[in-house]
């Protein structure tokens, strides 16, 4: 069966991957076709945030920041996104992310398996807050790493690294050279599959459109809703049960 090809940005390129099957998860599609094998799986049904990337998606005019578990998440559903994960974070010349500098330097990371996931999570705060000029508190940090586990080390230097990431010099993503590229995206390559086997409607009414045309596919959750459609019948056909598919763990434990 031939599928719609996946389009979105990573390290400033568009990536078009053609012949993805619909049930493929994103992080099937970075360790086993792209061989990106920094991002982990753990536990692979999005409870310990080790296969955490960041998406990047344009709206209202400006990049909102996502970090999202790629076990979970459908590899067609990142389409006209920009995309990053673990290996995306430093520069050319090997210089560390603050993201990362600040794991070393607090010695987050024992064993290692999880350190791709909470580097992921601590990047999708500094882009969410530390870039707005917010300080990162005690609280935010447990809150916004609280899907991610580790076994090994205690969460005390990882909660410490969050609070230090703004002491390394700042690392900003050029917003508006992306933007520009995300608008570049064919935008024939969001919406309705040809084929009908992937189906992300982007409005409540595309959404319906296709319940009504596809009964059968919507009674076993093949729909997918990409993002808020603002009614409750949007959530009867999303796939899984009550969560944004790939987004946040579905653990919010205390650290
Ligand atoms: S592998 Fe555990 S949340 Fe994805
Ligand atoms: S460093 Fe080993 S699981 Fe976190």
């Amino acid at each position: 069966m031939e599928t719609k090809t996946i389009q979105f940005i990573r390290r400033g390129e568009l990536v078009s991957l053609g012949n993805v099957p619909p049930t493929r998860t994103l992080l099937e599609v970075l360790r086993e076709d792209l061989s990106c094998t920094g991002t982990k799986e753990g536990c692979g049904e999005g409870d310990c945030g080790a296969c955490t990337v960041v998406l990047g998606e344009a709206e209202d005019g400006k990049l909102t920041y996502r970090a999202i578990n790629s076990c979970i998440r459908l590899a067609h559903s990142i389409d006209g996104m920009a995309l990053w994960t673990v290996e995306d974070l430093a520069a050319d010349d090997g210089m560390l992310h603050p993201a990362q500098e600040a794991m070393v330097h607090c010695h987050g990371s024992q064993c290692g398996f999880c350190t791709p996931g909470f580097v992921m999570s601590l990047f999708g705060m500094y882009q969410n807050h530390v870039c707005q000029g917010e300080t990162i508190t005690r609280e935010l940090a447990a809150e916004e790493l609280s899907g991610n586990l580790c076994r090994c080390t205690g969460y005390r230097p990882i909660l410490d690294a969050a609070q230090t990431m703004a002491h390394w010099p700042a690392v900003p993503v050029d917003e508006a050279d992306l933007l520009q590229k995300l608008k570049q995206i064919a935008p024939g390559a969001r919406g309705f599959q040809a084929d009908s086997s992937y189906f992300s409607p982007t409005t409540l009414a595309q959404l319906l459109s296709a319940r009504a045309s596809h009964p059968r596919r919507a009674n076993r959750g093949r729909l997918h809703r990409r993002g808020p459609v603002g009614d409750q019948d949007a959530h009867a056909v999303q796939q899984g049960a009550g969560r944004h598919p790939g987004q946040g763990a579905a653990s919010h434990r205390a650290l």
